[in-house]
Formats: C-alpha cells, structure tokens, sequence
C-alpha cells in the first residue's frame, strides 16, 4: 500500500509540473495564459500557486504517465486518469481547464481542482477522493498560509480557490479555502489548532450566507472566535479585489469583519420593516433571544444595551425580556 501511495505522489507530482509548463510555456497554454491575464492572476501568482493547464486531448496525460513508467489502472485510482467502466481504457480526466494543484499538509500535491476557461458544466472539475486525498480533511493552501495564520493567530477561510489566490496576490498570507464543498468538524479542528480566530469570506449570495452560517456554528464549537467579513451584494472576494483593489480589500472588507452576533443581528434586522411598530418589537424579540443564546453575560450585556440605546428601551425591561426567554430556551 506504501508503495501505491508513493507512486501516487510521485505522479501528482510529475503531472502537476507538466500542467504548469504547457501552460506557460507551451501553445496549448496560449488560451489559460490569457483566461488569467484576463482575471489579474500575475505570473509571480501562478509561479507560486504552480498553476497550470491540462491540454484538451484524451491520452495526453495517459500516454505522459505511460511512458514514465505509471500503472495506467493506479492512476485512475490516484484520480488523474478515467474509465467509462471497469472494462475499458483510462483516459485524461482533466482535459482543456485551468489546475489548481491542492497540496496536503507536508506540501506534496495529492489532488486537483481544475475550471473551465469559458462557462461549460462543471465550471470545476475537482479530484476525487483518493487514497491520498481526503476532501474533508484537507483546506486549500493551507501549507502555504499556516506560518502566517500561527503568527498572527487568524485565518481567513473563504469560499474558493480563486479568492484565496487573488487575496494572497493582495497581500493577504493568511487565506485558506475548504474544497467545494461545506466546512467539515475535522476542518473546523484543524483550523482551530492553528488559529484563535477565523474570519469568514464567504461569496455575498444565498449560499454564502447559508454557508458562513453553517461553517460558523462548527468553527465555534471547535473553540475559534468567528467573525464574518460582507461583500457588497452578489460579489465574492476575487471580484471585490479586482473591483476595488486589494488594499481596500484589507481595510474595509477583513478589518471590518463583524463579530458572528454582530454579524447574526444584522441578518435577522434586515428581515424586518424597522419603521412599522409591530415589525419593530418583533425584530427586538428576535434579537433578544438570539442574544440569550451567548455564553457570555458580559457579551449579552453589551448586545443588549446597543438595542436598548437604538430603540430607546430601558435596559431593565430588555434584561427582563431575556431571562423570560432563557427560561423558556432551558
Ligand atoms: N466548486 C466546485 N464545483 C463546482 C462549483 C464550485 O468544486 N461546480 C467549488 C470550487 O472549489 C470553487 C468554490 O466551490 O472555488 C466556490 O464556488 P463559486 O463561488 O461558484 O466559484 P468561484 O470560486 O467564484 O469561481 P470563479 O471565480 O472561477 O467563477
Ligand atoms: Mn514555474
Ligand atoms: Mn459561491
Ligand atoms: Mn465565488
Ligand atoms: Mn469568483
């Protein structure tokens, strides 16, 4: 089985650096090379990150890993080639997209996550799992970002590889990504061996918020303070950097990440018509008995004065309010 597993590295490893030369230096790459010019991916970005480009042919990959020695039938197990059915001949699983090699913690290339240049289905293509790659295990960049995330004792977890790409390109060293799918409770732990704080950048749509809910609940219980940074509507990080740029990016997106009350408050504020009464006391409820939910009496305390001072309450009544709902949350 080790000696799978090694010939499975050593293949990721080969064919990650074949992807990265055809697309710099090959005309296969013209098409990729202008697809990330075109995103503001920098050379030194894609140097660092061993982007690359997997040529739009069935055996190109297959007939590469053949000739240097690699068990066709290994390879489709390691996820780099693919099979119609058990009978038939492996071929080029990933064909005309841009690679994005993800790394496991000791830095070696395991998988892939791999995107079309124009708007064909999948938009990514990933890896499957692998007996080297355990998607939930695993977080994008992370053996490139840990140094940073310890020293500071944060990390930015967002949504896509292309978001931690373009942040890092903004000066953001602290950015780790989960592999298209929702954060796992091993994720959350890892995260939480590394870092007191996470901040979550996820995409401003549906599913980001629904997302950084979910991720948030896990990264709590995992021991991690949580805060959230907001985009404006519609936009995820990559857009917002190349929109506005990426100090701007830093100051007024991650440095103003609100806490995850905060954050929380905000959401079930903006469900309501502040300016009708009746609307009005049922947003004060709601945020009450979101803020009993808080371990913490001096952070209940400070959430419920801000409402109090907002609505011109007395914090008597709000206090009042609260224990009536924490019995009833008991
Ligand atoms: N994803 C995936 N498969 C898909 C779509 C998305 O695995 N068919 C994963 C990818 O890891 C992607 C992340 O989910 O990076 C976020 O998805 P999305 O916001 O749709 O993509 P972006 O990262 O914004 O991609 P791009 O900017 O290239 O369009
Ligand atoms: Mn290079
Ligand atoms: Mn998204
Ligand atoms: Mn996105
Ligand atoms: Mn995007």
């Amino acid at each position: 089985a080790r000696k799978r597993k090694e010939s499975m590295l050593a293949a990721h490893d080969l064919v990650a650096k074949l992807y990265h030369h055809l697309l710099l230096n090959t005309d296969h790459g013209v098409q990729a090379r202008n697809y990330l010019l075109n995103r503001h991916i920098q050379l030194a970005t894609i140097e660092e990150f061993g982007l690359g480009y997997s040529p739009d042919r069935w055996d190109f990959i297959t007939q590469h890993l053949e000739k240097s020695g690699f068990s066709p039938f290994l390879m489709e197990e390691a996820g780099l080639l693919s099979r119609k059915d058990r009978n038939s001949r492996p071929f080029d699983r990933f064909r005309g997209r841009v690679m994005f090699p993800i790394h496991n913690s000791q830095g070696q290339v395991v998988a892939f996550g791999a995107r079309t240049l124009g708007d064909e289905q999948p938009k990514y293509l990933n890896s499957p799992e692998t007996p080297l790659f355990n998607k939930s295990q695993l977080l994008f960049n992370l053996h490139r970002a840990r140094a940073q995330i310890r020293k500071q004792q944060e990390a930015v977890l967002f949504e896509g590889y292309v978001d931690v790409i373009s942040a890092w390109q903004a000066g953001v060293h602290n950015g780790i990504a989960s592999l298209g799918t929702s954060l796992t409770e091993q994720q959350a732990r890892i995260i939480r061996r590394n870092a007191e704080t996470v901040i979550l950048c996820y995409d401003s749509d549906q599913a980001g918020i629904e997302a950084a809910f979910k991720g948030a609940d896990l990264l709590v219980a995992a021991g991690c303070t949580v805060k959230v940074a907001q985009m404006p509507k519609g936009m995820d990080p990559d857009d917002y950097i190349r929109q506005y740029g990426g100090e701007r990016f830093r100051q007024e997106i991650l440095l103003n990440a609100a806490s995850l009350t905060a954050y929380r408050l905000q959401v079930i504020r903006s469900r309501y018509a502040l300016h009708d009464e009746t609307e009005r006391m049922k947003f004060i409820h709601e945020a009450i008995e979101e803020i009993s939910l808080l371990q913490s009496a001096v952070e209940r305390d400070h959430y419920l004065r801000q409402i109090a001072e907002e609505f011109h309450l007395s914090l008597d009544a709000m206090k009042l309010e609260q224990k009536k709902i924490r019995k009833q949350q008991k």
